[in-house]
């Protein structure tokens, strides 16, 4: 396989916004909060169905919250949660509950499908309102650069929901590496069985949305297009290009944070993704990624690291270890990653405790005490002021625009998409950049995105 760029730079014009230039003022202002009058943090939830009620419940558990608002455009959905929080406004469309209840919300959970990630997350952050957003962080690149960028501007308070970044295993992970336990990281191998792909044909299976599911408000800023049943909602949106970033999107985000977070990588050099042609249907259902990324204190210099996903996964990894180690074989979960270091290697299974390896030169490596953390509270802890989160939209959006560089890199495979982060695009390949946003449907549209 070879790697060479195939089609001359072409410029493309500069997306992201400038600092004091983040947002065309359209009628939203930042709300200065009414304080709630029993001193509680008020939260507003988009999406509550699905994960959205695993967030409820545990954003709800926190001691100081009270949940003042639900909206799902699922009317079933919505009773449910309801039912639980029987204060709680109700709501279909989050426009219309932000608007009508401005200060009186403290700060915003979105659990929707990712392409609705970005436009109701910003229209929360342009209100001033702190955010806690599902992962991956948005649909598109661009959109993970402005909601990065928009936060930044605003000071919010953000949080990206990839929950396990606070467990006590993979905080230990990271100081493990951080510590240099097994030397300058050259490669990191990871995957997941997971198959959140789809490689059939165009959808044709057309039927009229359940009764209660607003269907337009479901597709939301998309194009307008006719339902099909067990194809999108719920759920399923993940495996649609229009609506989910396939597995890598869904699960490589979990799986790649530790890496991203312990090696302090930065934005890659590269991507490329080797899979069956595009169908512009649905992402493929098997799929290996590579990306270079420009060595840090912790790696060689440079990190290669290689994704594998679908129902083959794990793949047999071709591994040249220094035949000293011993180690002639690897029992690998289905799902985790593998740090490939010049003294050893770590393998980090998802969700659970790194092993190193080779294990009799490691038997008596210190393995440092860390707390579990709960970033659901963390989020609501920085919002009231105390603490900071550890995954607000500074680390989230250039993990998430990492990963969706190589969603992109799916649709052209093979091909090294070569990416330039400062100017947000790939230098190499002209259609790719077409892919890095996407037009929001007439009457959807959200200032900054
Ligand atoms: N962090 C994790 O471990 C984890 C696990 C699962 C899912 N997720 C993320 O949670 C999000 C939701 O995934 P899911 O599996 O729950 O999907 P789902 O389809 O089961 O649920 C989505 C919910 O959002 C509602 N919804 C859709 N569009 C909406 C809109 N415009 N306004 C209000 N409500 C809307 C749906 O009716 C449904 O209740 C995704 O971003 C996914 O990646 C995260």
């Amino acid at each position: 396989m070879t790697f060479t760029p195939n089609q001359a730079p072409r410029p493309t014009r500069r997306f992201f916004l400038q600092a004091g230039l983040a947002v065309p003022a359209l009628g939203y202002l930042p709300a200065a909060r009414a304080a709630s009058p029993n001193g509680k943090f008020r939260t507003a939830h988009i999406g509550v169905g699905g994960m959205g009620g695993a967030d409820l419940n545990s954003i709800a558990s926190h001691a100081q919250v009270e949940v003042a608002a639900l909206c799902d455009v699922d009317s079933d959905r919505l009773a449910a949660a309801g039912a639980k929080h029987t204060g709680a406004r109700r709501f279909k469309d989050y426009r219309e509950m932000l608007s009508e209840l401005g200060d009186q919300v403290d700060g915003v959970v979105v659990s929707t499908p990712d392409h609705t990630h970005a436009p109701a997350a910003m229209t929360a952050m342009l209100q001033g309102k702190p955010v806690y957003c599902q992962k991956p962080l948005t649909h598109e690149v661009f959109e993970a650069r402005q909601l990065r960028t928009v936060a930044k501007d605003k000071g919010l308070v953000t949080q990206m929901g990839i929950q396990v970044h606070s467990s006590a295993p993979y905080r230990r992970a990271v100081q493990m590496i951080q510590t240099g336990v097994i030397g300058p990281v050259s490669q990191v191998f990871a995957w997941s069985n997971k198959n959140w792909g789809y490689d059939g044909g165009p959808l044709t299976n057309f039927q009229s949305p359940p009764a209660s599911l607003d269907w337009d408000l479901w597709l939301g800023t998309a194009a307008e297009r006719e339902f099909v049943p067990s194809a999108y909602h719920p759920g399923n949106w993940r495996k649609m290009i229009d609506f989910g970033t396939g597995t890598l999107g869904d699960m490589g985000v979990h799986i790649f944070d530790t890496p991203y977070a312990a090696l302090e990588l930065t934005a890659p050099r590269w991507a490329m993704t080797t899979s069956r042609p595009p169908t512009h249907v649905g992402h493929p259902e098997r799929n290996v990624v590579r990306y270079e990324f420009p060595g840090t204190k912790h790696t060689t210099d440079k990190l290669i690291w290689t994704w594998y996903d679908g129902n083959w996964a794990p793949p047999e990894l071709d591994l040249d270890l220094p035949r000293d180690w011993g180690i002639s074989s690897l029992q690998l979960p289905g799902q985790g990653a593998l740090f490939v270091g010049e003294g050893g290697l770590m393998l980090l299974p998802h969700v659970g405790e790194p092993v190193l390896m080779p294990e009799t030169k490691f038997s008596g490596a210190a393995r440092p005490e860390v707390a579990n953390g709960n970033h659901y509270h963390e989020w609501v802890d920085a919002c009231r002021g105390e603490g900071k989160t550890s995954a607000g939209f500074d680390y989230a959006g250039p993990l998430t625009e990492a990963l969706l560089l190589g969603v992109v890199a799916n649709r052209f495979p093979d091909q090294r998409l070569m990416w330039d982060a400062d100017d947000l695009r790939v230098t190499n390949l002209a259609a790719a950049n077409e892919l890095l946003r996407s037009t929001y449907r007439e009457g959807f549209a959200v200032a900054g995105l």
